[in-house]
């Protein structure tokens, strides 16, 4: 067989400036950071280590249904398709994919570049036989896809129930840039939590052992190192609570005390109790998922659910 290409496109993403983006959070009524600071070295390492936790389900779950329903998936896709990942991260739960669909391309998308380029890489190695264009490039917006890859029908991947910690509204418009970027007749595939029992639910963002807590709190430790801040992590604590009324668990970090702390030389009032929130993670039951993706153009083509109803994956038709 010919040797496949391996190509990188830097798109050159706008970078949000953290320093006005997080200053604008914190000066708001109730103070808020983004959860994209979540992702520094260590807090990249401590999210790997939630989705090993005995309590944190999703993960698992949803890769035993990617494999459990290649099959079902790869022939649904069909095959000499062009698969786009969103947020490919470490590529992990495309590779059983990747087997049983043998498509044309794969397309790992990803604002990281280094650690876009370093995955994509690795992953050209293990699959030589594969297309392989990563592009570097804030997905929430539209996007050339490569020239290459124009003429193949195309097949979105967005796992890990991502479009969760975005508000339903922007996640809305995520899936539209996605209807535009991969066009009429794509499919998509989505892992998407579900709702469930609220014990369930708050055990999975506030686990025994404390990786939670730690990854939360691993924030305040991004924006002390990064923005010159002073935040004493002794002083806060780590919650997750379901919100029923949203649906969604919300993670915030509780100030122990009144204190005050420095960001950028700027400095701010914390009350005692006051919350500081850094996460939303929206659950949807499969109606409300797919009523929010009929509103983006996205029709339900299939989807599947493990024994226990936890977690749904749906393949959508870009209509
Ligand atoms: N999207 C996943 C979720 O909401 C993963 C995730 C994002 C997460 N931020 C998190 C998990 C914070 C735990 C804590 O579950």
């Amino acid at each position: 067989m010919a040797q496949a290409t391996y190509e990188y496109f830097d798109l050159k993403p706008a970078l949000t400036d953290m320093r006005s983006a997080v200053l604008a959070g914190m000066r708001a009524q109730q103070k808020h950071v983004s959860p994209m600071y979540f992702y520094d070295a260590d807090g990249s390492d401590l999210f790997e280590q939630i989705t090993e936790l005995p309590e944190y389900y999703l993960t698992r779950t949803e890769i035993a249904l990617f494999d459990q329903y290649s099959d079902a998936i790869a022939q649904r896709i069909g095959s000499n398709v062009c698969l786009v990942e969103y947020g490919s991260g470490s590529s992990r739960k495309i590779r059983k994919l990747l087997e049983t669909a043998r498509p044309a391309a794969y397309v790992p998308v990803d604002i990281s570049g280094e650690h876009l380029q370093a995955n994509a890489r690795a992953l050209h190695t293990d699959n030589p036989w594969l297309n392989v264009y990563p592009t570097c490039t804030d997905f929430t917006l539209p996007f050339d896809l490569p020239a290459a890859v124009a003429d193949l029908p195309k097949a979105g991947f967005f796992p890990g129930s991502s479009i969760g910690n975005f508000e339903p509204s922007a996640a809305i418009e995520l899936l539209r840039n996605i209807h535009v970027t991969l066009g009429q007749g794509a499919h998509l595939l989505i892992g998407v939590d579900r709702k469930k029992s609220v014990e369930l639910l708050e055990a999975a963002y506030d686990d025994a052992a404390g990786v939670t807590a730690q990854f939360n709190l691993n924030l305040l430790g991004h924006l002390n190192e990064s923005l010159d801040a002073n935040f004493d992590l002794t002083k806060f604590t780590h919650r997750a609570t379901y919100n029923a009324e949203v649906g969604a668990v919300q993670m915030h970090l509780i100030s122990r005390c009144a204190q005050q702390v420095q960001v950028a030389g700027e400095l701010f009032n914390f009350a005692e109790g006051e919350a500081l929130h850094t996460e939303n993670s929206f659950k949807y039951h499969p109606e409300e998922f797919l009523a929010l993706a009929a509103q983006a153009g996205f029709a339900a083509n299939a989807q599947w659910t493990d024994a226990n109803d936890w977690y749904g994956v749906y393949l959508l038709t870009a209509q």
